[in-house]
């Protein structure tokens, strides 16, 4: 990828930065010229990808974090503010996908858990980001939806609920924010080459030709491809957008 943002002396929280389109979104960050707080409940992947960018001199700190407990939540975007002092940017990214369910069958605690992360964790982040940008009167953040939070697909009723909720909380807030200098969107990444569509391919749930063949742009999206358009949106080029939900999904949804 070839940045071509200047983020110098900017602040960048990520959750989910331990893989996929977190860690690519925290390295993109960090090569364009910012401090990045990598948070995840996966505290070995977070503590390889801090010390990589580490060692690559980028300004960054590694926070383990389960972004369905509040109080994790709030304790990590206050660590980040103290360590370096400013909050511009966040990319709510964290998220699970359960394994694919008859909606007749779902059980309430898978129900219960895709929602405590993906939907709530976001919720939870975006609250105490907010907090901060809220005192400072500038900031952007970028909630991650799905291809999901724009139509539904047999058997994930549960992942699809919540992606389409966090479009909800993202228009909501953007809304409430517009005229105090925070902006606030949503990201709707379609079928990426991560680590989480990798289980899939494998578990037997998604067939990659298929996938692949699904799109208009005939392939797999990448992590890097998903960053670029979180940059954008948290850049002075996405100075006037506010409360989207961008798909970035290779025309799937154009369909
Ligand atoms: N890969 C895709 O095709 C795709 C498409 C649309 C949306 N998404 C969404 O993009 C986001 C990132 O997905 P990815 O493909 O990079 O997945 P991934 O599995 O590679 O990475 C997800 C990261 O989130 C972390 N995480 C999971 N639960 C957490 C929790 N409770 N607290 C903190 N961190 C937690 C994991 O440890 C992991 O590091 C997710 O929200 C996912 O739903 C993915």
């Amino acid at each position: 990828m070839n940045p071509t943002y200047d983020f110098t002396g900017q602040v960048a929280f990520v959750t989910g930065a331990g893989s996929g389109m977190g860690l690519a979104a925290a390295r993109a960050f960090s090569a364009s010229g910012a401090a990045v707080a990598l948070a995840d409940v996966g505290e070995d992947a977070v503590n390889a990808a801090a010390e990589q960018l580490a060692g690559e001199g980028r300004h960054v700190l590694a926070l383990v974090c389960d972004v369905s407990d509040e109080a994790q939540v709030a304790a990590a975007v206050d660590r980040t503010v103290a360590a370096f002092g400013r909050l511009d940017m966040a990319y709510n990214n964290a998220g699970v996908m359960p394994p694919p369910t008859d909606a007749a069958d779902e059980g309430a605690d898978q129900f219960d858990r895709v929602q405590a992360v993906n939907l709530r964790g976001i919720w939870a982040s975006m609250k105490h980001e907010l907090r901060h940008m809220r005192d400072q009167g500038s900031g952007a953040i970028v909630n991650c939806s799905s291809l999901g939070g724009l139509v539904g697909n047999p058997g994930r009723a549960a992942y699809h609920a919540s992606k389409h909720g966090v479009i909800g909380l993202t228009r909501s807030a953007a809304l409430e924010y517009g005229s105090r200098g925070v902006r606030i969107n949503a990201v709707c990444p379609g079928t990426i080459g991560t680590p989480m569509v990798d289980a899939m391919v494998e578990g037997g749930e998604l067939d990659r030709g298929q996938a692949e063949s699904g799109q208009a742009i005939d392939r797999l999206g990448t992590a890097d491809e998903i960053a670029q358009a979180v940059l954008w949106l948290c850049s002075d080029g996405a100075g006037y957008v506010t409360g989207i939900a961008l798909p970035v999904d290779g025309g799937y949804t154009a369909q």
